[in-house]
């Protein structure tokens, strides 16, 4: 049996907003497993990014605990939450959040520069294919490719946990296989342990652990015996 590295007990999460309180987390019981890609499913607005924000220490659960390894991350402050973040937290979003000016290079040294161990920006840029593209801009790079630098600088920390929220989410689909391939890739390289956030259900089949989720709580989780590189994937 593999390490957990994630465990949650009854987590909540209720935003006041006023008027209107919505229970974004319901009680949600999860443990996440060392060097396994978990794919979190389920409808926009059923809780994935509360959840995938509280596990990456990007914010607080209203109630319940959050363990990663043997650390209580519902007891830390926000201070302790960004060290933690800092060490052991690679995020990818929707939007790649690259800095327009400056190259893919100097993106990924904003991390490699604060991180204890980093591989280097070049390493990094060559583990998702764009050694070529080093020292170009933004805008001089397609969406998939910006996608990719942006893993390159959640990766080039060497991470514990690699989360990523509808990472494929802008892309077209041959694009999004191809960023796909590279998480996939990521984690079977170092075992990195990764949570893969989408509602694109067909995505479950590269994953060795599926979450589903729905109002706020899980519904349902599956294990592949066999998964799938995602160009084997039937789209
Ligand atoms: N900052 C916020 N303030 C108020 N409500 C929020 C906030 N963030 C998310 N919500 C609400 O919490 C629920 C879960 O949102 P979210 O976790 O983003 O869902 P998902 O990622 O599955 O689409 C939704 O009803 C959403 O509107
Ligand atoms: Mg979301």
């Amino acid at each position: 049996m593999p390490d957990i590295v994630f465990r949650t007990e009854d987590i909540t999460k209720v935003y006041d907003t006023g008027d209107v309180k919505v229970h974004a987390l319901d009680g949600v019981d999860l443990q996440l497993y060392s060097g396994e890609l978990t794919v979190l499913l389920g409808p926009s607005g059923s809780g994935k990014s509360t959840l995938l924000n509280i596990l990456g220490g990007l914010d607080h659960a209203t109630d319940g605990h959050v363990w990663f390894r043997q650390t209580e991350l519902t007891d830390m402050t926000n201070r302790e939450l960004t060290k933690y973040r800092r060490d052991h937290v690679g995020f990818v979003f929707q939007f790649y959040n690259l800095v327009p000016s400056l190259t893919a290079r100097e993106n990924v040294q904003l991390v490699t520069d604060v991180a204890h161990d980093p591989m280097s920006a070049a390493e990094a840029l060559g583990l998702v294919g764009l050694d070529h593209r080093m020292d170009h801009f933004p805008s001089e790079m397609s969406g998939g490719e910006q996608q990719r630098v942006a893993i390159a600088r959640a990766i080039a920390k060497r991470p514990d946990i690699l989360l990523c929220d509808e990472p494929t989410g802008a892309l077209d689909s041959s694009t999004g296989i191809q960023v796909l391939e590279v998480l996939q890739s990521i984690n079977d390289r170092f075992g990195t342990t990764t949570v893969v956030i989408t509602h694109n259900a067909e995505i479950r089949r590269m994953a060795h652990r599926v979450i589903y989720f729905r109002d706020g709580k899980i519904s349902e989780t599956q294990v592949n015996d066999h998964r799938l590189a995602p160009s084997e994937i039937k789209w």
